[in-house]
């Protein structure tokens, strides 16, 4: 008999705090990096906050959250992952105490969630962090940040370490070389820093991140934490030994990240790399000590794949997220030109496991898309979105046969759960979501909720384990 999803597996969907929440400035909450970054990566960050910035608003998530909870619910999601606004615990992030409201947001919202049985998977920090830690002290590139961040896990784990099993430390944590003020809070101009003014940061991330895992596991001995990486999934665009050896190196900027929250220590190859270029970076005693915190599991982001080589003639760069590549002529594309590839899927997670051998969580995955909003026969408004069912069953079955070729999948998250703002164009008519909201680009909409085709589908897909799909 072929073998099917785990009886535990965690099906749910996920959001970040500044993509759905909204009421950025309400009981108390401080700016945070998100909050004057109207345009994703798309656009130069503003001074203050402007009216352009959907994600001030969002999806209102911070006052409809029950009526979301509840279509989370009877889609029979066993998990929501979310992430925590930093600035709403600690609006300037160098606060000794944190605030009571903002605290109190979210015992609530995990509150809902444990009430239909859904277990909150909770992303520390999510490509934000306080407006305040970016500009007065550079965000990650200032060793000071490792011990802001430490005082706002030891807040919020101590507060809901009965609520709240799993935990993610960073939102993925390799994309700071790319997004150094989104991912890392780092206010100095991309275009000013040196190679090792990245490495730097992200050595003081990897020992944040270690020290939430330290602490974490000190607080809460039951949880789970995780490291969350953006998974890269690199193809050699042609059989020529160059291009198989840059696929190697490039893959190495991701497994880099993963190797240390799992090894719990540098790897050769890079510590070679510095050596050779010359980069010499502040790490002491103590830090290589925390390190040795290592993760429960590993969690990635799988969106498409690319290729890498050393023939740019023969192909295009394509679209991505955040790291982008050359075009696949076998696989088709998004309409943000995001190639799709779901057999990707299953060869990342045989990749990391075949390295790590620890569970795997799919914590992103989806296609975004603009959708149409019709009116049915019966009068129901809905969305038919089948191009997204055939995009999420592919990858579903492609995740099967990962568990039958032996890797183990701890659950999948899909992402935008329900329409959010985008993070890297911030925008809301890409939309990822089995649930419609109706706000648009220009920020007109009633905020109502919809349900579309692929919410009954996914209802099913839970509702089976997956046999169905
Ligand atoms: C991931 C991020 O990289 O991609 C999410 O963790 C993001 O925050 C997702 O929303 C999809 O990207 P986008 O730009 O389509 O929202």
């Amino acid at each position: 008999m072929a073998i099917g999803f785990p009886k535990d597996f965690l099906w749910g969907g996920a959001v970040a705090a500044n993509q759905c929440e909204g009421a950025y400035q309400e009981d108390g909450k401080g700016l945070s990096v998100q909050d004057v970054l109207p345009g994703g990566l798309v656009k130069d960050r503003t001074k203050v906050p402007t009216e352009d910035n959907l994600k001030l608003k969002g999806i209102d998530f911070y006052h409809q959250y029950k009526e979301d909870v509840k279509l989370f619910a009877e889609m029979g999601f066993k998990v929501f992952r979310t992430s925590i606004a930093w600035s709403r615990i600690f609006p300037k992030g160098d606060e000794a105490l944190p605030n009571e409201k903002g605290l109190q947001f979210y015992d609530d919202l995990f509150d809902e969630c444990l009430k239909y049985g859904i277990e909150p998977l909770v992303t520390v920090s999510h490509y934000e962090m306080p407006l305040y830690l970016s500009e007065q002290y550079d965000g990650f590139r200032n060793r000071k940040l490792i011990g802001f961040y430490e005082n706002y896990c030891r807040a919020i784990f101590s507060r809901y370490k009965d609520k709240v099993k799993y935990w993610l430390t960073f939102n993925e944590i390799n994309s700071l070389f790319h997004a150094p003020f989104m991912s890392a809070g780092i206010n100095t101009p991309k275009s000013e820093l040196i190679e090792k003014d990245f490495y730097q940061a992200a050595h003081y991330e990897l020992v944040a991140s270690a020290l939430a895992t330290k602490i974490g596991h000190e607080l809460m001995p039951k949880a789970q934490i995780g490291c969350m990486v953006l998974g890269v999934t690199l193809y050699p665009l042609t059989p020529d030994p160059n291009d198989i050896i840059l696929k190697m190196l490039r893959d190495r900027e991701t497994y880099l990240f993963a190797d240390i929250h799992v090894r719990g220590h540098y790897p050769k190859y890079i510590l070679n790399y510095f050596e050779a270029n010359d980069i010499k970076l502040d790490i002491t005693q103590e830090d290589l000590d925390l390190l040795k915190h290592t993760v429960d599991f590993i969690s990635f982001s799988y969106y498409s794949s690319s290729c890498a080589t050393t023939h740019p003639e023969l192909s295009e760069s394509t679209g991505g997220n955040l790291i982008k590549g050359y075009k696949n002529p076998y696989v088709k594309a998004s309409e943000w030109g995001w190639q799709i590839d779901p057999q990707g899927l299953r060869y990342t997670l045989n990749k990391l496991y075949d390295r790590y051998q620890l569970p795997l969580f799919i914590v992103e995955n989806g296609l975004g898309a603009v959708d149409e909003l019709v009116t049915t026969d019966d009068g129901t408004q809905t969305v038919v979105d089948d191009y997204r069912i055939e995009y999420l069953r592919a990858h579903l079955n492609e995740v099967k046969k990962a568990i039958q070729d032996g890797v183990e999948v701890m659950g999948y998250t899909s992402w935008g759960c329900i329409d959010i703002v985008s993070a890297s164009t911030a925008q809301l008519k890409k939309r990822y979501g089995y649930i419609y909201v109706d706000r648009n680009d220009d920020g007109t909409g009633s905020l109502k909720r919809y349900k579309k085709k692929s919410f009954h589908w996914y209802k099913d897909v839970i509702a089976t384990n997956g046999e169905k799909l």
